[in-house]
């Protein structure tokens, strides 16, 4: 297959992550025979640095033309301790969201057997946790209008949802679920917001079509608990732009790293593949940060055109590296040694070998020679 794949490292970590989930693909492209070509666009805050916008004309361009587009990711401290700033990073990648129309960002959150320990909550309440968060990613309070009084001591923002938004993320969320385990959750605050209740009334309205799923509500608060108390209780859960970005943030921890969150982001026209993570601007240019949210993403990508035996094959490198604590030090107690680099050296190799008595690991660690 030829995939034009745009690439938007942006901020902070995003380059190093990003990096790795391109030495991702470029070794699944060699193993599978296809052609991945690859064009870099400027983003956020680093963007602004070099042509003032966060999100300049020619970046909505290389993505408009892409298959599909891997993203870093965005912020920078300097605007988020400066609440005055007209520009900011993230209006990039918000901006680049809306103008796409990636209304649907999916977020998987699985706990793998070999991180039980990593997370803050007791293993056996988090074992076999295998969640899919539906979170609407185009409306709501994010692009709601915004208003300051001149005096600046009043300050608003108007959470609208229409219908025909509501739909169309809700048919997807509900035909995941009949993929896996037929249980949908709307998260919402329907005991008191006016948007909340037409959520309610829509996906209730929908429901009738998805007779093999089972429907059933949460307030958002109640959510927030009731996934770290019991998050086997879920399958897909569907919610609205700002509760998805919070719950997802949440649910990170019982998967032990934010480091390991991938996301989709899904219109009908394009998609766009980013880890879950911010900016880490403390991080960057360190070689601590984890490039498994960003090389999972890429799965993410080779999933979304039906390569599911290269996706398989990114996923299973991914377990190997955990199994084998070849990971950074988000998640490394046995190590101290293994950079965001090391980590995407083992998972090029393990795709170009995935035969395990190929790979000398303890070379690996020593970063020498990877090969036997
Ligand atoms: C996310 C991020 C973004 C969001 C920020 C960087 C604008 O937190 O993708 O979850 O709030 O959507
Ligand atoms: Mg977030």
């Amino acid at each position: 297959m030829k995939l034009n794949i745009a690439v938007l490292p942006g901020d902070g970590i995003g380059p190093e992550v990003t990096a790795q989930a391109v030495k991702t693909l470029k070794a699944i492209a060699m193993e599978f025979n296809h052609i991945f070509t690859f064009d870099y666009g400027l983003i956020g805050a680093s963007a602004i640095d070099k042509t003032g916008n966060p999100l300049p004309e020619e970046t909505i361009g290389i993505c408009e033309k892409a298959d599909a587009i891997l993203f870093g990711a965005i912020g920078k401290t300097s605007y988020d301790l400066d609440p005055n700033a007209k520009i900011r990073p993230e209006q990039g990648l918000l901006g680049l969201r809306k103008t796409l129309d990636l209304y649907a960002n999916i977020r998987p959150v699985i706990a793998y057997d070999d991180l039980l320990n990593k997370s803050s909550l007791k293993k056996n309440q988090i074992k076999d946790t295998n969640i899919l968060i539906y979170r609407e990613l185009t409306s709501g309070i994010y692009f709601g209008e915004k208003t300051l009084s001149d005096d600046g001591n009043t300050a608003s923002d108007i959470c609208t949802y229409t219908r025909a938004e509501i739909e169309r993320i809700t048919h997807l969320a509900f035909k995941a679920a009949q993929s896996r385990k037929h249980k949908l959750t709307l998260v919402d605050k329907a005991n008191v917001l006016e948007s909340s209740r037409l959520w309610r009334r829509v996906v209730q309205e929908l429901a009738p079509q998805y007779p093999d799923v089972k429907l059933n509500y949460m307030y958002i608060d109640n959510a927030a608990m009731a996934l770290i108390i019991n998050p086997k209780q879920f399958d897909v859960i569907l919610t609205e732009n700002m509760f998805g970005d919070i719950l997802s943030e949440e649910a990170s921890v019982i998967v032990g790293s934010i480091g390991l969150l991938a996301s989709a982001s899904i219109g009908e026209n394009h998609a766009m593949f980013e880890p879950i993570h911010g900016a880490y601007t403390k991080a960057a240019n360190k070689g601590i940060a984890n490039p498994i949210a960003s090389i999972l993403s890429a799965a993410m990508l080779l999933d979304h055109f039906g390569l599911d035996d290269e996706a398989a094959l990114i996923r299973e490198a991914v377990d190997k590296s955990l199994k084998l604590h070849i990971t950074t030090p988000d998640l490394n107690t046995k190590y101290d040694n293994i950079s965001t680099t090391k980590v995407g050296d083992f998972i090029e190799d393990f795709i170009q070998n995935p035969d395990e008595t190929n790979l000398n690991f303890t070379n690996i660690h020593l970063g020498q020679s990877t090969i036997i």
